[in-house]
């Protein structure tokens, strides 16, 4: 596999001056010698000037958790792509499914999310995934299919795929390694270049190396986990590991 792994943190709405601080530094501690895998955090938007301060030149990326679609104008509350470049931001999150579910957010809204931050140079993560209700009528694929399918994908310009089923999310019950592989293997049939597919759901330094074993999951997306400093570093280490134990490998 030659696509580089990526473990990135979801910090949701969670987070203080304080504790960002704290957090910060002990990653940047914890992933050096990591440097096989791409890490970064995705912080709410008031902690984005204190991240990109704090981790200018390090190895930790960073990036947004929402972005509007439109360029600019009347759109009250909303933070532009270009407003996220501005700050040296490299990835943002879109199509969550707490966006999603909790917002409304259609995958026309998505789609045209996606487009406006790759118009503006951030690597959007495009989050897919299905219910429980639509994984237990064997709808998975049909769901993912659908999500992916919505939005425009251009094999040239950087953006990452996220599988994240809408069970594992926040339940402690992450998708099997088998379960998330084989949606992983059917969205990656679909991508037109060499995307990068992560998985979110439920995962922990203790799952972590098992489902990046598996040859089609190139890393993470971590939502509670990467609020800990020790195991998000843990998730990271296994990523490594991973990226390794396939080097000797091949
Ligand atoms: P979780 O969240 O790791 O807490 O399940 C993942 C996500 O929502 O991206």
């Amino acid at each position: 596999m030659s696509r580089n792994r990526l473990v990135a943190g979801n910090w949701k709405m969670h987070g203080s001056r304080a504790a960002n601080q704290a957090l910060l530094d002990a990653l940047l501690a914890g992933i050096a010698g990591t440097n096989a895998v791409e890490c970064a955090v995705c912080a709410p938007f008031p902690y984005l000037q204190q991240v990109s301060e704090r981790l200018k030149g390090s190895a930790l990326a960073w990036g947004a958790q929402n972005v509007s679609e439109h360029e600019q104008g009347a759109f009250t509350g909303e933070v532009s792509a270009a407003m996220l470049r501005e700050f040296g931001c490299r990835y943002v999150i879109v199509g969550h499914s707490e966006r999603r579910q909790l917002y409304g957010e259609s995958d026309a809204r998505v789609a045209a999310k996606f487009a406006a931050a790759q118009r503006a140079g951030l690597t959007p993560i495009l989050c897919v995934g299905e219910t429980l209700e639509a994984r237990e009528a064997g709808r998975t694929e049909e769901v993912v299919a659908r999500q992916l399918d919505a939005v425009a994908i251009d094999p040239k310009a950087p953006a990452v795929l996220a599988y994240e089923p809408v069970w594992a999310i926040g339940t402690g019950r992450n998708a099997s390694p088998e379960q998330a592989q084989a949606v992983h293997a059917f969205l990656r049939k679909k991508l037109p270049g060499e995307m990068r597919v992560v998985y979110g759901g439920s995962v922990k330094a203790q799952n972590a190396a098992a489902l990046f074993a598996m040859p089609d999951i190139d890393g993470g997306l971590i939502g509670g986990a990467s609020l800990l400093a020790q195991d998000f570093i843990g998730i990271v280490k296994a990523a490594a590991a991973a990226a390794a134990s396939e080097r000797v490998g091949t």
